[in-house]
């Protein structure tokens, strides 16, 4: 047990959501995936405590599918959680578990490490899911201003990317994850992966939501059978200061949203959930208040937005990324548009 740490009792809740009744993607084995998983970033608000006590709630009210980094700095405490919702009864086959591999272990010799840690951390034999986080094998401090750069930062260069790929692949056929992903990727970047890849992606988790659709990557991914994961999914109201610029947009004060939510006498975070699952991404919700961890996981399973509803929404996509990535920039004069190849070309 982690010193200090109790984790709450894993029990269902009279209010839970049949497990059985979540809609689900199927990803490429075969394997369908529950389509809403919860998110574990505390965003330097909330402690490893609350976010671990927020995975046993929420498998509690009917949540299987849970997106975990190493980066997040408590997959020791979820690996608890993990354990206290498995000795209450639910079994491995039925959670589905996400990690993902930090930018400072892209080494080929750091791969299969790094992921070890993870499942040691989670107490698992094996992850359902293993993304490499960001394309960029580019460091930062937890926490730095946006303006740090790492010395030793460098462009995404894809024989590198390759070499990170081909130990993720290893990992897969030493049975340690079930599947790989990449997150963050862009069209330029995921037409080289999809070329040299011998196990292709299954998902690719991206920033989605109703003022960032990505709708050009959102069709490529698709159309290449690789399920979108979103994250951000309702704007992350809570994000950390430096993810903020006075240029964001607020996704659940869109007129267009509180209108629906009014109709349909929700909040507007379920409007961004709904819109989400019926137009066929993951989204992957973080709350640590029960109250909105079983109100995101109820607007998914009734009371869907009707086509009219759905056609507004798909209008007023803004373009609005919150999640800019400064930090992993390579050179000081930089922008961060740069890391998303928006004229289709890799930047060096
Ligand atoms: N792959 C990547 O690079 C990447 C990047 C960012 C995030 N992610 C993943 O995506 C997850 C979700 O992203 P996110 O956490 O940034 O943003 P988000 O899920 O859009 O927003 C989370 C915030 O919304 C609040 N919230 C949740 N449900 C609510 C409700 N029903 N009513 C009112 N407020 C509600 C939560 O506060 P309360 O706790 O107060 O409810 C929380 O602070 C992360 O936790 C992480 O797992 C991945």
């Amino acid at each position: 047990m982690i010193s200090g740490y109790s984790p709450q009792k894993f029990k269902v809740y009279d209010e839970a959501v049949d497990p059985a009744a979540v809609p689900f993607r199927t990803i490429s084995s075969g394997r369908k995936i529950p389509a809403i998983g919860l998110g574990t970033f505390g965003s330097d608000h909330n402690s490893p405590q609350d976010i671990a006590d927020a995975v046993i709630y929420a498998a509690g009210v009917g949540y299987r599918h849970f997106d975990c980094a190493a980066v997040y700095a408590n997959e020791d405490y979820i690996g608890v959680a993990l354990q206290e919702i498995m000795s209450g009864g639910v079994r491995r086959e039925e959670l589905f578990v996400t990690s993902k591999l930090w930018n400072d272990m892209h080494a080929e010799s750091d791969v299969v490490d790094a992921c070890k840690r993870s499942l040691q951390d989670l107490r698992l034999d094996y992850l359902d899911l293993y993304l490499v986080h960001w394309p960029f094998p580019n460091y930062h401090a937890p926490g730095c201003d946006v303006s740090s750069r790492s010395p030793d930062a460098r462009p995404y260069v894809h024989e590198e990317f390759m070499k990170t790929w081909r130990q993720m692949e290893k990992l897969v056929d030493m049975g340690l994850v079930r599947h790989i992903g990449t997150s963050n990727m862009t069209i330029a970047k995921m037409k080289l992966l999809l070329h040299d890849a011998k196990y292709k992606p299954a998902v690719n988790e991206m920033e989605l939501h109703p003022h960032f659709q990505q709708l050009d990557f959102y069709n490529y991914i698709a159309s290449n059978g690789i399920v979108p994961v979103g994250y951000c999914p309702i704007g992350s109201p809570n994000r950390p200061e430096r993810d903020r610029t006075s240029q964001d947009t607020v996704d659940i004060e869109d007129p267009v949203i509180t209108e629906i939510a009014r109709v349909h006498n929700v909040h507007p975070v379920s409007v961004c959930l709904k819109w989400a699952v019926q137009r066929g991404q993951i989204p992957i919700p973080m709350s640590v208040k029960p109250k909105n961890i079983l109100s995101n996981i109820k607007a998914v399973v009734a009371d869907p937005l009707s086509e009219k509803e759905l056609k507004a929404i798909a209008r007023i996509d803004k373009d609005c990324r919150l999640i800019k990535g400064q930090v992993f920039l390579w050179r000081e004069d930089q922008d961060w548009q740069d890391l998303w190849d928006v004229d289709g070309v890799i930047k060096k």
